[in-house]
């Protein structure tokens, strides 16, 4: 910055410090900062106090079975791009061909001027994947969640929600102002007992599902869950984040893998993790499509996908339906995870898919877990609550399609090795 720069910048520091030096500007400032201070110690000492202060990783490199996580090359056990396409060069071009010949945003909310044919076509797609009648493109599984419950229930309606839903079916229940019933993880009479009272005492009723729940790896019952709406009257949702492109023998997530490819009302399904991009869909009736088009707010207040993410979705869509081998190889890693671990007496427990958690318990030993796997060249991340419930802090492990059988072997006997 030259001089005449500097000048003009001390002028109008020199000016704003005028008008601040008035008592009243600097008292609103003290108690501001005051304020600010006092709910951060009140917050952040809490937390520290319970170990589960958390710190970002800085990684470097494209998302794939290595990377170099803090200056440290390591395997990479950690995050959700299972199939390995985040950086697939069909994907990769596909982003940057959008990039080049439509920009890199779409400028503006779908419903004013964002709405455009890539999006509508990626769309379609989607909804010919998983088989329903549409589908429609929000700007993360969170924001889904968030802007479809509110969508299909509020007061006087309610909630029958699996313990262990994610946190942004919970914030979707939340702002829907619908009452919840929270069942135990998995128990299909407690759900049937539920939705029978429920049905009698509300309007509308909502059971709300995880296909693959995110920490434990196992799958939700979901014909039985399809069953229970069907006979109770309720509308099923079904959040498959860690199912689509995954699970079922084309891909098409939980359900597929169920066998149940009707009753389910609201499929939720996410673009950020096996389909290496960024975003999320809700598919399933045309009615439906309309509703939240016109209802959720996540998705009428926010931008429209830009089109380097559509693109790359797009092509990753045609790579989970052409290349079934990684689902499959996915599937056949986290086998052969869960059975080393188990021959070595470590349980894995509920997980049957590629989400494989190993279940520490104490916060300040998992996290020193995951930092010697780190040392040995492994990177596995540690989840707390409340991620987690507490008392269940655990190493949450998640191969690729593209780790080889030596790989996973490793991760196995350096896992077992510091549990010794
Ligand atoms: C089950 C489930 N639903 C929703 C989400 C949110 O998806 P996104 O990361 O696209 O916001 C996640 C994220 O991990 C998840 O695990």
């Amino acid at each position: 910055m030259g001089e005449a720069g500097l000048e003009a910048r001390s002028a109008a520091g020199g000016a704003l410090g005028t008008r601040a030096s008035s008592s009243e500007a600097i008292d609103a400032r003290a108690s501001t900062g005051g304020a600010l201070e006092e709910r951060a110690a009140e917050v952040l000492g809490g937390i520290e106090a319970r170990g589960t202060l958390r710190r970002m990783r800085v990684l470097a490199g494209a998302q794939g079975p290595r990377m170099v996580v803090e200056g440290r090359e390591v395997l990479l056990f950690a995050g959700s791009n299972y199939l390995d396409l985040a950086h697939h060069p069909e994907v990769a071009e596909a982003a940057a061909r959008a990039a080049r010949d439509f920009g890199c945003a779409a400028g503006g909310s779908r419903l004013i001027n964002g709405n455009l044919n890539l999006h509508e076509r990626l769309e379609e797609e989607l909804a010919e994947f998983v088989g329903t009648e549409s589908a429609l493109v929000f700007a993360t599984g969170y924001m889904a969640n968030v802007g479809a419950i509110p969508a299909l229930v509020g007061r006087g309606d309610v909630v029958v929600s699996d313990a262990l839903n994610h946190a942004s079916i919970i914030d979707g229940c939340r702002l829907s102002q619908a009452d919840v019933r929270v069942v135990p993880h998995g128990d299909v009479d407690a759900m049937d007992a539920a939705l029978g009272e429920c049905t009698a005492t509300h309007r509308r009723v909502l059971l709300a599902v995880d296909g693959v729940y995110s920490m434990d790896g196992d799958v939700a019952p979901v014909a039985a869950c399809a069953e229970l709406a069907a006979r109770h009257g309720a509308m099923l949702l079904l959040d498959d984040a860690h199912g689509t492109g995954t699970l079922g023998p084309s891909g098409r997530g939980a359900a597929e893998l169920c066998g149940v490819e009707d009753g389910i009302d609201v499929r939720m399904g996410t673009l950020g993790k096996s389909l290496g991009s960024f975003g999320a869909f809700v598919a399933g009736s045309a009615r439906l499509r309309e509703l939240l088009v016109n209802a959720a707010r996540s998705f009428i207040f926010s931008c429209a996908l830009a089109p380097p993410q559509v693109e790359a979705a797009r092509a990753a869509l045609r790579l989970v339906v052409r290349e079934p081998w990684r689902r499959e190889r996915l599937q056949a890693n986290a086998a052969r995870l869960r059975a080393r671990l188990a021959a070595a007496g470590v349980s894995t427990a509920p997980s049957t898919t590629h989400i494989v958690p190993v279940v520490i318990g104490e916060n300040r030993r998992t996290m020193a877990v995951c930092e010697a796997l780190l040392e040995r060249g492994f990177y596995a991340q540690g989840i707390r609550h409340p991620s987690v419930p507490e008392g269940t802090a655990r190493l949450r492990i998640t191969p690729m399609a593209t780790h080889r059988d030596d790989e996973i072997d490793a991760l196995a006997d350096a896992i077992v090795a510091e549990l010794a």
